[in-house]
C-alpha cells in the first residue's frame, strides 16, 4: 500500500525547473486534457474526467505499459476481472479489517479532517515537535487518531442490509488472485509467469489533493507475477530494473526518479519487502509505483477463506507449492501526471514564449499536425489527402484556424512531435516542410513520403530532448 508521499527535502531540486503543478492544471483545462468532475454543478472534490487530448494521452501511457509488460515478453498474459467483487475477497484480503488510515478531526473552528500520520511527518520534515499536534490550518485541537477504512461500501440488488453490503475494488490486485486457477488452467504457461491487468480502482481517501496525483477514483496497472519461493527475490529485483527503464525509456530525466526502499515498520501486512519507483513532482519526491514481494500471502489467505486449492506443480520435480507473487503495481493517472510534468517546458524562440509539452512521441496524444498555409490555391485539397493518409496510421490532426504561429504554439503545447506545412511550393513541386517540435528544424520532405517517414520515427528510439 502507498507509502506517504512528501519529502520536503527535494522539493528545492523540483523548484529549479519552470514547471509547477499550477501550470499543470491551467495547461490541461486550456487544452481540454483533463477538467474538474461535475463541474457545472460546482465540483464533485477530487474528481476529475479527461477530455479528448487527456483521453488519449492516458490510453498511450496504458498502452506502453501493456507494450512493455505483455507484448514484448513470453511469461505475462493479460485478465479483466469485475469491479465488483465477493466480499469474502476483501476478508481474505485484510482489506476489511486492516485497510484503513488514522483520521483526527479538528475540534476547534475548521473542523476538517487530515491523516494524522501525513500531519506528523510534514512536521518532522520541518524539523518542528511531533508530541503535540495541533490542526494545520485553525491551530485547534484534534480529535484522537481513529482507523478509518478507505473502502466505498454500496449494496447490491434491491435490499439495503448488511447481506447485501458489497465494495468498489481498492486495488485491481484481488481480482487476479481470486482467478489464479482459471487463468493457470488456460493460459498454457508454466511459472514464473504473470497476469496483469488495468482497471479502476476507489478509495475514500481522507486528504486527497495535488490534481489527479491522489484521488477516490483512479486507474491502476497491476502486474501479479507468480514464481518458486526460491525464485522471489531474484525476481523481485529483476521487476524493479525492468519498471524503472519503462519510465526513463519513455522520456523521464532519469534524475527525476529513484527507487526508495520501504522501512520495516513502512510494509503493508502482506508485503516482506517493497520498494517504490519515485518521481520528483513539483511538491516533491512521491511514489509513482510500488513493487512488493507478496510471498505467499494472498493464494494462502484465498485458498483458507474460499476452500480452493490454488497451488501449482512443478511439471519437472512434481513439487507442490503456494507460488510466491512480485507485485509491480502503477497507477495510470499518477503516471500520466508525472509524463506531463516532465514534459512540460517553457522557452523563448524568436522573441516569442512558448509552453511546450516535450513527450515522447509514442505518448503523444497526437502525432502530426498537417496545417494548410492558405486555405484557398488548392492547398486544403492537398493537406486533406495528405491528413486522410496520415489518420489511417497515427492520430493526426488537419487545423486551418488562425496564423500559422499560433496553430505550432497550440501543438507545441499539446505535444505534438511533428507538423507539415502544405504551401505554394507544394503546389508546384508536391514536396512539404515537416517540422520537429524538439528543435523546430524544418525540412523538405516529397508529400508521398511523409507518413513513411513518420512510421519510421515513431518506431525508432527517442531520447529526451534537453529541457530549457
Ligand atoms: N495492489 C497494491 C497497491 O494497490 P498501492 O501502492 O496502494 O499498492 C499502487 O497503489 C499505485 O496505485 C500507486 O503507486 C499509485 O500510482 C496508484 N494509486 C494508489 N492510490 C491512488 C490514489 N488515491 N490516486 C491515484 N493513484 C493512486
Amino acid at each position: 500500500m502507498e507509502a506517504s508521499d512528501t519529502a520536503a527535502d527535494a522539493a528545492s531540486t523540483a523548484a529549479e525547473d519552470s514547471v509547477t503543478m499550477d501550470k499543470i492544471v491551467a495547461l490541461c483545462k486550456r487544452r481540454g486534457f483533463i477538467f474538474q468532475s461535475s463541474e457545472i454543478y460546482g465540483g464533485l472534490a477530487s474528481t476529475y474526467d479527461y477530455g479528448h487530448y487527456g483521453v488519449l494521452l492516458k490510453n498511450n501511457v496504458k498502452h506502453e505499459w501493456r507494450r512493455a509488460v505483455v507484448q514484448e515478453r513470453d511469461d505475462v498474459v493479460l485478465l479483466d476481472a469485475a469491479i465488483l467483487m465477493h466480499p469474502k475477497t476483501w476478508e481474505a484480503s485484510g482489506h476489511l479489517s486492516g485497510f484503513s488510515d488514522p483520521l483526527v478531526q479538528c475540534m476547534g473552528e475548521c473542523k476538517r479532517r487530515f491523516r494524522y500520520d501525513h500531519l506528523v511527518e510534514d512536521l518532522e520534515a520541518g524539523g518542528k515537535p511531533t508530541d503535540h499536534v495541533v490542526c494545520p490550518v485553525c491551530g485547534g485541537e484534534l480529535s484522537e487518531p481513529r482507523e478509518f477504512n478507505l473502502m466505498f461500501e454500496t449494496n447490491m440488488g434491491p435490499v439495503k442490509d448488511d447481506a447485501s453490503t458489497i465494495f468498489l475494488r481498492p486495488e485491481t490486485a484481488q481480482g487476479i488472485f481470486v482467478n489464479f486457477k482459471n487463468v493457470m488452467q488456460f493460459a498454457r504457461k508454466k511459472l514464473p509467469m504473470g497476469i496483469a491487468q488495468i482497471g479502476k480502482s476507489f478509495r475514500n481517501e481522507i486528504t486527497p489533493g495535488n490534481f489527479i496525483f491522489r484521488t477516490r477514483e483512479f486507474e491502476q496497472m497491476e502486474i501479479e507475477y507468480f514464481c518458486a519461493p526460491a525464485e522471489a527475490a531474484a525476481k523481485h529485483k529483476e521487476w524493479m530494473d525492468a519498471r524503472l527503464q519503462w519510465y526513463i525509456d519513455l522520456g523521464i530525466r532519469p534524475d527525476h526518479l529513484q527507487m526508495r526502499k520501504h522501512e520495516g515498520d513502512e510494509l503493508s501486512h502482506y508485503s516482506s519487502a517493497t520498494s517504490d519507483v519515485e518521481y520528483l513532482f513539483p511538491m516533491g519526491w512521491s511514489e509513482l509505483e510500488g513493487i512488493a514481494n507478496r510471498g505467499s500471502f494472498d493464494l494462502t489467505q484465498h485458498a483458507q477463506f474460499s476452500g480452493e486449492k490454488l497451488e501449482y506443480m512443478d511439471p519437472q520435480t512434481n513439487e507442490k507449492y503456494v507460488p510466491h507473487v512480485i507485485e509491480p503495481s502503477a497507477g495510470a493517472d499518477r503516471g500520466t501526471l508525472a509524463f506531463m510534468v516532465d514534459a512540460y517546458d517553457e522557452e523563448s524562440v524568436e522573441g516569442r514564449e512558448r509552453v511546450v509539452l516535450r513527450l515522447h512521441p509514442r505518448l503523444a496524444p497526437v502525432k502530426v499536425a498537417v496545417l494548410p498555409l492558405f486555405n484557398k490555391d488548392g492547398m486544403p485539397e492537398k493537406a486533406r489527402a495528405l491528413y486522410e493518409e496520415l489518420r489511417g496510421v497515427m492520430q493526426a490532426e488537419y487545423d486551418t484556424g488562425g496564423s500559422i504561429g499560433k496553430r505550432y504554439r497550440r501543438q507545441d503545447e499539446i505535444g505534438t512531435p511533428w507538423g507539415v506545412t502544405i504551401d505554394h511550393q507544394t503546389l508546384e513541386d508536391d514536396t512539404v516542410t515537416l517540422r520537429d517540435r524538439d528543435t523546430l528544424e524544418q525540412t523538405r520532405i516529397p508529400i508521398n513520403e511523409v507518413t513513411g517517414e513518420l512510421v519510421k520515427r515513431l518506431a525508432a528510439d527517442w531520447k529526451t530532448p534537453k529541457l530549457t
